[in-house]
């Protein structure tokens, strides 16, 4: 036969196909879709004629073959995910949108299931453990895996009010659980307390869910125009703010002006060599006061500095030194 176009293609397909369902009886409902070509027809409606029609057939003429029978031909394959997530629908969708590291085959934890059975109850003894396979993840405090980690199917998802909870902690004296997990964070905030340890707390500023990092700015105004939340962590430590830490050679004068506004401006004003340096070049650390002859040594005569070993009968003020100036 030859086809001319397209619609009588079609045509002969809807046709084969016809003819393919009456004579299979059904059987090949689920290859209808693929029947899209007539070579794919003729082929399979050619198999099923085949399987159909074994030479045991034949003898058992008298008892005509139950239908259904090749229902079951093939050994049911394992369930994968998919197939339980046919029913189990919540579980499937919750595993699937968690980006969990747990979209692995169900049976990897259900290692038995539908085996429940009220009259044993069995219920707790037939469900996976976390244990298995993390052990004590967060050590013997923490035993109660699904207290926090409520949905197996997605358990990064962690109601904040959970781990915010107080718990028991070795001593029996209540813990604020963050610090539990948190041993370098929460070490760090006892021993450098600040009134951030009074006024805010770890989830004062951590806010209502888990793993929220804020920014100083949120409460605080920053020391000058237009620093933003980054360049706070250079001084600051969120967990001991006071701390100041050693901050870099090139920081803003003006940084330090917006407290020290005194040597600031005397700086600007006066201008001298001193003016063209860093306050951090000489103020290495925070509180830190440097030496004159760090630098200068004893340019003077050996005389001179032995009569007057302050240098600063003369020169008075680092940050508004007397220069003698003549032009
Ligand atoms: C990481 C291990 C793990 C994986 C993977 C897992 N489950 Fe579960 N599942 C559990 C645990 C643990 C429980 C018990 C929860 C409880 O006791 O509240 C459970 C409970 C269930 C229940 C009982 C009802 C319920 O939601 O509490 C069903 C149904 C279920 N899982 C189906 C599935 C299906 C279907 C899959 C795969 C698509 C799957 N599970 C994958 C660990 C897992
Ligand atoms: C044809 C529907 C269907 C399929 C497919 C199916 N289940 Fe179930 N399953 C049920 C029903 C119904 C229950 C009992 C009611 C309930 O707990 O939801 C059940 C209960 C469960 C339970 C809790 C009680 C128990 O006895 O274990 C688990 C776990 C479970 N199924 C896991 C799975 C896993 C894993 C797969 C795939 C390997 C799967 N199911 C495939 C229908 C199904
Ligand atoms: C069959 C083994 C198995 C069981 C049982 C199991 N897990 Fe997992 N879990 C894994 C594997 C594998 C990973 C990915 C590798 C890793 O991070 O260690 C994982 C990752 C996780 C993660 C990391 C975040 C993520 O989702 O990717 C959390 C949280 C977690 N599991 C919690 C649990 C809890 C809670 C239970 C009990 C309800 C549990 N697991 C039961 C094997 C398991
Ligand atoms: C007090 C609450 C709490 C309890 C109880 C708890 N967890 Fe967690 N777990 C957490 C939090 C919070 C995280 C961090 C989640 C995140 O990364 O956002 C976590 C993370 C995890 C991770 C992922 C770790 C990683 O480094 O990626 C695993 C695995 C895990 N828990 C397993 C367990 C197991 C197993 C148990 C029980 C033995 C358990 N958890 C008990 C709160 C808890
Ligand atoms: C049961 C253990 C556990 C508890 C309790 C817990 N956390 Fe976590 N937390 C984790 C784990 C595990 C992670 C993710 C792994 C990591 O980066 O350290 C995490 C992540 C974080 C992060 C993000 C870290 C990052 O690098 O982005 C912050 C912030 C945080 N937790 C704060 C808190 C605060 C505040 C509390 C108390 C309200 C708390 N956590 C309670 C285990 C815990
Ligand atoms: C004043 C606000 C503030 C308080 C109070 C605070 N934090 Fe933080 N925390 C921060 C900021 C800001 C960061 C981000 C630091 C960074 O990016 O280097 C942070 C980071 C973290 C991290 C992630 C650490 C890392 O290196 O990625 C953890 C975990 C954490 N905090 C836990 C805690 C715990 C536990 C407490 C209470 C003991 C606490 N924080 C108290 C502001 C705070
Ligand atoms: C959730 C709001 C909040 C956040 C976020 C926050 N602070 Fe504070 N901070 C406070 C409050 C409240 C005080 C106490 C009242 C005051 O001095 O303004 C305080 C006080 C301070 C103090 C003085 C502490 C003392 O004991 O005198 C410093 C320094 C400080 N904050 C630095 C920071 C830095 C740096 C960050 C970012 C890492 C930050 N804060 C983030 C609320 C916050
Ligand atoms: C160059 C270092 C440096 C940087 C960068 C810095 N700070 Fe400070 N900050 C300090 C010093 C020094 C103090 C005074 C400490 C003391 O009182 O002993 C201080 C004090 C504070 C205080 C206490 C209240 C006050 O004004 O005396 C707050 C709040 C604060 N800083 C917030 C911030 C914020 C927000 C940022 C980021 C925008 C920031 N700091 C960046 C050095 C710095
Ligand atoms: C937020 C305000 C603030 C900022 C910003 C600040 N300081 Fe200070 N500074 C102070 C306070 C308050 C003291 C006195 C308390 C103390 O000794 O910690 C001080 C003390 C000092 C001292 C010691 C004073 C003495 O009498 O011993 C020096 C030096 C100093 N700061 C230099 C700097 C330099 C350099 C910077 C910039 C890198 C800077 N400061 C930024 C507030 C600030
Ligand atoms: C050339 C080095 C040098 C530079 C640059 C410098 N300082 Fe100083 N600063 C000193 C010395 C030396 C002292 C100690 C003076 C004394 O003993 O009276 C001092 C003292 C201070 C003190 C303590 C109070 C005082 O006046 O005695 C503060 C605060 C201070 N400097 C802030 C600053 C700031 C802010 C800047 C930048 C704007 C700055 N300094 C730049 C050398 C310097
Ligand atoms: C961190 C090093 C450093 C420290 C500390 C320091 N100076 Fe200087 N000073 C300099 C430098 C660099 C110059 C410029 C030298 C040059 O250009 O030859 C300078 C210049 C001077 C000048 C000449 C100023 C001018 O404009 O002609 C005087 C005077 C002086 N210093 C005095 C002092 C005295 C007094 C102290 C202690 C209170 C001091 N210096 C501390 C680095 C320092
Ligand atoms: C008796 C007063 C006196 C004392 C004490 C003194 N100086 Fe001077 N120093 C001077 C005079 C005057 C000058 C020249 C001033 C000028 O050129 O404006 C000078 C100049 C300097 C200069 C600039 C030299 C140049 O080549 O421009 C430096 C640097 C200096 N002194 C450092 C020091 C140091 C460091 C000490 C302490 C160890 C010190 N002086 C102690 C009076 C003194």
């Amino acid at each position: 036969m030859k086809i001319k176009s397209k619609g009588m293609a079609f045509i002969a397909v809807l046709a084969s196909s016809f003819l393919f369902v009456a004579c299979a009886n059904q059987q090949a409902t689920d290859k209808k879709t693929e029947a899209k070509v007539g070579k794919t027809v003729t082929a399979s409606a050619g198999t099923t004629t085949k399987s159909a029609a074994p030479a045991a057939a034949a003898e058992k003429k008298a008892v005509p073959e139950p239908a259904g029978v090749a229902l079951y031909e093939k050994t049911p394959p394992p369930l994968k995910p998919v197939d339980c997530g046919r029913c189990h629908v919540s579980q499937f969708t919750a595993l699937k949108k968690s980006k969990s590291k747990h979209r692995f085959d169900c049976k990897n934890c259900h290692t038995q299931f539908h085996v429940y059975n009220p009259l044993k109850k069995n219920y707790e003894k037939i469900m996976p453990k976390c244990q298995r396979c993390h052990g004590l993840k967060h050590g013997a405090a923490f035993p109660h895996c699904l207290q926090c980690h409520q949905n197996p199917h997605s358990p990064l998802n962690i109601p904040f009010a959970q781990v915010e909870k107080k718990i028991k902690g070795k001593n029996g004296k209540p813990v604020v659980s963050c610090a539990v997990c948190h041993l370098k964070e929460g070490t760090e905030f006892a021993k450098y307390p600040t009134k951030h340890n009074v006024e805010v707390n770890c989830q004062g500023c951590h806010a209502d869910k888990h793993g929220y990092i804020p920014s100083c700015l949120d409460c605080h105004e920053p020391h000058v125009e237009g620093m933003v939340f980054k360049d706070c962590l250079v001084c600051h430590s969120p967990h001991s703010a006071k701390r100041i830490k050693k901050y870099p050679e090139d920081t803003a004068n003006k940084i330090c002006g917006s407290c020290h506004t005194t040597e600031y401006k005397h700086l600007q004003t006066n201008h001298t060599k001193h003016s063209e340096l860093h306050c951090a070049t000489c103020h290495v650390k925070h509180g830190q006061i440097p030496k004159c002859q760090q630098c200068h040594g004893l340019p003077h005569s050996k005389a001179l500095h032995k009569r007057f070993p302050n240098c600063l009968t003369c020169h008075k003020d680092p940050h508004n030194l007397p220069v003698n100036r003549k032009k």
